[in-house]
């Protein structure tokens, strides 16, 4: 059996909040430590009451006196990390990414931050890079992106389709995804591709006969790598009824719905979401009050993407109003080369702080756990006995650095399922 005992914890962040934790949610344990046997979690508590080697032998003297068999954690090979008493927490749970795709689009970038507005038509040019790319090369940029959310204290993370637009690009697309994680997403359903656009380049009515396609041949050929089924439902890319079609469709096929809604203005993405008993509702940038009721009534997490709106200079997503109005709200990154290319989860975390009316806590919990009730995983998101050792040591007394100390590479090491990954 492998061991690693992380000691000398000094502020425990694990998402299971009792009694006699602090920090509300976050179930904070002040001066802990966490035992991890062959990858799990197997016990936390406070550093002091971890047995000495000097009390575990006196043990194992009692228990062969008394015939018993003995166990104890020093018998074997255990690995001792202190922790300095710096902080640790839940690995991020990143629940929204594009990271299959080829090019980049810089010059886009540099166009919006000289006063070009964003809009959706952009992912075609995407769309010709990736389908211009080989499996090879995708595989090779996916893999740097999943070394780079690691590097970031990201150990679970969805990823979604969306830039092969073809049955051919987007059954490639959700393969190779599938090849870095179980969470994968099926978005073909993200923009009319420029095949079926009319010639004056408008979705017009090339948009039904590529929803046909969505619906039959494309989901079938996806659906076995994927476990969600998303859909862009905004102007410029899929009408609700458009949206509707592909989301029951997917989820006929035994796919979760989560749903692209409200990014670039007000829409029916949230209303169709809580309809349709969407996991996740992501963006929520344009919400009317009844939207915001409607998904605190909801089982739908409300997730908030705070690089787009730094990346697109738009305004920013209320966090503030959501959580008083009692939504559960989740952060992601949206890692994509449009709209947000960024992998960075704390970077998410400072600016939902500074700009998006959260806390500190607030923000860490719906990088975590937040995300884990996006996917609607109960495993990840925490650190509980029986979960698996997904952990982040922040090189740092408390998370509240994470939003203090923006840009700064905190992350000092992490581990997925034991295993140090960064
Ligand atoms: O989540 N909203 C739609 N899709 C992506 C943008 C993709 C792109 O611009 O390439 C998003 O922001
Ligand atoms: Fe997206």
């Amino acid at each position: 059996m492998k061991r690693m005992l992380l000691t000398n914890v000094g502020e425990l962040v694990t998402n299971d909040p009792a009694p006699d934790r602090d920090g509300g949610p976050l179930g904070i344990v002040r001066d802990a430590a966490v035992l991890v046997e062959d990858g799990r979690i197997t016990w936390i508590g406070p550093a002091a009451h971890v047995p000495s080697h000097d009390d575990e032998l006196r043990h194992e003297r009692e228990q062969r006196r008394d015939g018993e068999e003995h166990r104890s954690l020093w018998d074997a090979d255990v690995e001792v990390v202190d922790a300095g008493g710096r902080a640790v927490f839940p690995g991020f749970v990143d629940s929204h990414t594009h990271l299959v795709f080829g090019g980049d689009r810089a010059e886009e970038f540099a166009a919006r931050m000289a006063g070009r507005r964003y809009e959706a038509g952009g992912i075609r040019s995407t769309v010709a890079a990736t389908r211009a790319a080989t499996d090879d090369e995708l595989r090779a940029r996916l893999a740097g992106f999943v070394a780079e959310l690691h590097a970031q204290g990201t150990t679970t993370f969805e990823v979604k389709s969306g830039y092969g637009l073809s049955v051919r690009d987007e059954e490639r697309i959700v393969r190779l995804a599938r090849e870095v994680t179980d969470e994968v997403t099926f978005l073909g359903a993200h923009v009319v591709p420029a095949d079926y656009a009319d010639p004056a380049g408008d979705p017009g009515t090339g948009a039904d006969a590529y929803v046909d396609l969505v619906v039959g041949e494309m989901l079938e050929a996806c659906a076995p790598h994927a476990k969600w089924i998303d859909a862009f439902c905004e102007r410029g890319a899929f009408t609700a009824e458009q949206s509707r079609r592909v989301l029951e469709a997917g989820a006929a096929m035994g796919l979760g719905v989560r749903v692209h809604g409200n990014q670039l203005g007000a829409g029916d993405g949230v209303r169709l979401a809580i309809e349709l008993g969407a996991a996740s509702v992501d963006h929520c940038t344009y919400l009317d009050d009844p939207e915001v009721a409607a998904l605190a009534a909801s089982d739908t997490v409300a997730t908030l993407l705070p690089g787009v709106e730094f990346s697109t200079r738009q305004p920013y997503p209320d966090a503030r109003r959501l959580i008083d109005a009692g939504v559960t709200v989740a952060l992601a990154s949206d890692c994509n080369p449009g709209s947000s290319f960024t992998s960075s989860m704390p970077f998410c975390i400072a600016v939902a702080v500074r700009d998006m009316g959260m806390t500190p806590a607030e923000a860490l919990w719906a990088s975590t756990a937040g995300g884990a009730t996006a996917l609607r995983r109960t495993d990840v998101g925490a650190i509980r006995p029986g979960g698996p050792a997904d952990l982040v040591l922040l090189d740092a007394p408390s998370h509240v650095h994470l939003a203090y100390r923006p840009g700064v590479p905190l992350i000092a090491r992490v581990w997925k399922d034991g295993e140090v990954v960064a």
